[in-house]
C-alpha cells in the first residue's frame, strides 16, 4: 500500500477560524510525521481580497483562484473556512468531485444541504467532517458517531451558543439588563456587529438541527427547528427563575420520542442544580442521554481563533490518517432511518407564566378557570403585593401540550382583567 510523504492542504479562507488552523498546523508541523506518517502542508490559501494584510500567511500562499486548487492534482485536502451557504456550497462539491476530502467548519451550510453534501462525499469515497460545526472546540460530532455508536441516543440537550449563553450570565449574576448585556458582549468581541443570528437562537438552531441529524440518525434541518431567542427576557423573569430555584439558559433540545423527534431553542428555566446550569460565560455544553452510557457532558469553548481551530485540524489530522490506510470516507452519513418530526402544536413542556392582571376578586380564580378549561394543568402559583392597582401572577404549569398554552393565550388576551401576559418561558421537566 502506497503511503504519503507528504499531504497538501489548501485553506478556503483565513480570517479567524483559517487563520488559527494555519498557525495551528505550523506549531504540530514537526510532531506530523508521527501522528500521520508522513508531512501535512497547507499549499495554498483562498481568500476574497488579495491586497489584505494578513499575519503570519506567506503571501506566496494566497490565491483568489479557486479553478487553480481544484485543478491542483497535490491538494488532497480543502479545508473550507469562509461561512456561508455560496460559494462554499459549490466549491465543497466540485472538490468531492474532484476526489478531494473535505474539512469545514460551515454550520448554516451543513444544517440546510448536510444531505446534498455527504451524499456527494459517499458517492467519491471522500472524507467530508465538519467537527467545529458545533460547539467550536468540543469534541462531539465524532464522539457521537463513534464512541457513542454503541447507544441509543433520546435526548441531547445543549447550550451552543456563546454569545447568548454570556448575556444570559451576565443578566444572571450582575443584574445587567438584556441591551447592557449585548452590549458589553459585541465590546469583547464574542457578539457580531449585527447579533440577530445569536439572540434570536437561529445560530442555536443550525447547531441543533446537526446534533440532531447525527444522534437519532435521521435528517432534520434548520427548517424543522422551533426557536425562539432570548431578546424578550427581562431581568424580572431572571429574578422569578432564581426564587424558584432555577437557571434561565437559551437551550437547545432534542428528544427522540419514537417514532418521532422533536428539536428547538428556547429560553428555559432549568433546576440550579443541573450541570447545564453552571455552564457559564461564553461556555458551550453539550449533555447527552444514551441507553448505555447514561447522562454524559461535553464542555468547552464553543468559538474563538484556537479553540475552533482545534477542532478543524482534528478533523484534518483524521482525514490525513485515513489517506494513510486508504479508507477514506469510512465513517459518513449516519442518518439511516426517516424518523418524522412531531407537530411543533404537540410537543409537551412545563411552562413559566407572568402576567400582569387587575388587583380585584376573582382574578386568580378566573385564571385558573381559563388554564383548566384548556388542559393547562397547574403546579405552582405565587401573586406579588399589588403596585398602582396592578399585580403580578406567576404560575409554572404541569406538563402541556404547546397548543393548549396558545389556546389559553388566545383568551388571556381577550379579558381586561389580564393587562399583559408578560412572560411565558419554559420550565425544563425530564424526559
Ligand atoms: P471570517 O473571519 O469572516 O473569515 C472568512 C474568510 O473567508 C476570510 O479570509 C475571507 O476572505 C474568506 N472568504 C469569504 N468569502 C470568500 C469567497 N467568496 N472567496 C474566497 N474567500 C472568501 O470567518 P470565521 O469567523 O473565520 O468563520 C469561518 C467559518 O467557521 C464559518 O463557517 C463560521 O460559521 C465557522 N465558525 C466560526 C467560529 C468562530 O469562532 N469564528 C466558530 C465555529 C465555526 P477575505 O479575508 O479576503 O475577506
Ligand atoms: N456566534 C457563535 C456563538 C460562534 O456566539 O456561539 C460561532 O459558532
Amino acid at each position: 500500500m502506497s503511503r504519503y510523504l507528504e499531504i497538501q492542504a489548501a485553506l478556503l479562507g483565513v480570517g479567524t477560524v483559517g487563520g488559527g488552523v494555519y498557525k495551528l498546523l505550523e506549531r504540530r508541523s514537526e510532531e506530523m510525521p508521527y501522528k500521520i506518517g508522513g508531512r501535512l502542508k497547507v499549499s495554498r490559501v483562498l481568500v476574497k481580497d488579495l491586497s489584505k494584510e494578513r499575519e503570519g500567511i506567506p503571501c506566496e500562499l494566497l490565491t483568489d483562484d479557486f479553478q487553480g486548487i481544484l485543478e491542483d492534482p497535490n491538494i488532497h485536502i480543502v479545508i473550507e473556512l469562509m461561512g456561508g451557504i455560496e460559494p462554499a456550497r459549490t466549491y465543497i462539491l466540485q472538490a468531492l468531485r474532484a476526489g478531494k476530502n473535505v474539512v469545514t467548519a460551515n454550520k448554516d451550510l451543513m444544517a440546510e444541504h448536510g444531505r446534498e453534501l455527504m451524499e456527494e462525499a459517499e458517492a467519491q469515497g471522500c472524507d467530508l467532517l465538519f467537527e467545529a460545526a458545533v460547539g467550536g472546540g468540543i469534541p462531539i460530532i465524532r464522539p457521537l458517531k463513534e464512541c457513542l455508536a454503541g447507544n441509543e441516543i433520546t435526548e441531547i440537550m445543549g447550550i451552543v451558543n456563546g454569545t447568548t449563553n454570556y448575556i444570559l450570565t451576565k443578566m444572571t449574576q450582575e443584574g445587567m439588563d438584556f441591551q447592557d448585556a449585548l452590549k458589553k458582549a459585541q465590546e469583547l468581541g464574542f457578539a457580531e456587529a449585527d447579533p440577530t443570528a445569536d439572540i434570536e437562537g437561529l445560530d442555536a438552531g443550525r447547531k441543533m438541527a446537526i446534533l440532531a441529524s447525527i444522534a437519532f440518525h435521521s435528517r432534520v434541518t434548520f427548517d424543522d427547528v422551533d426557536i425562539k431567542g432570548i431578546t424578550k427576557i427581562t431581568a424580572k423573569d431572571i429574578q422569578y427563575a432564581k426564587e424558584f430555584g432555577y437557571t434561565l439558559k437559551l437551550l437547545g433540545v432534542a428528544r427522540n420520542t419514537d417514532p418521532e423527534m422533536e428539536v428547538g431553542v428556547f429560553p428555559m428555566m432549568i433546576p440550579s442544580s443541573h450541570p447545564l446550569a453552571n455552564v457559564n460565560d461564553a461556555f458551550n455544553a453539550v449533555f447527552v442521554h444514551g441507553d448505555a452510557v447514561d447522562d454524559a457532558m461535553f464542555q468547552g469553548k464553543g468559538a474563538g481563533e484556537y479553540p475552533t481551530a482545534s477542532a478543524v485540524v482534528g478533523d484534518v489530522i483524521a482525514v490525513a490518517r485515513n489517506m494513510q490506510d486508504n479508507c477514506c470516507g469510512r465513517i459518513g452519513c449516519s442518518c439511516y432511518k426517516d424518523l418524522p418530526m412531531k407537530a411543533s402544536g404537540e410537543s409537551r413542556h412545563r411552562y413559566f407564566l407572568r402576567l400582569i392582571v387587575e388587583d380585584r376578586t376573582g382574578i386568580l380564580a378566573g385564571v385558573a378557570g381559563v388554564l383548566g378549561n384548556n388542559n393547562v394543568s397547574i403546579n405552582q402559583v405565587i401573586q406579588k403585593p399589588a403596585v398602582d392597582g396592578v399585580a403580578e401572577l406567576v404560575v409554572i404549569t404541569d406538563k402541556v401540550e404547546k397548543r393548549h398554552l396558545k389556546d389559553a393565550m388566545v383568551i388571556f388576551g381577550q379579558m381586561s382583567m389580564i393587562r399583559e401576559v408578560a412572560s411565558v418561558i419554559r420550565v425544563y421537566s425530564q424526559r
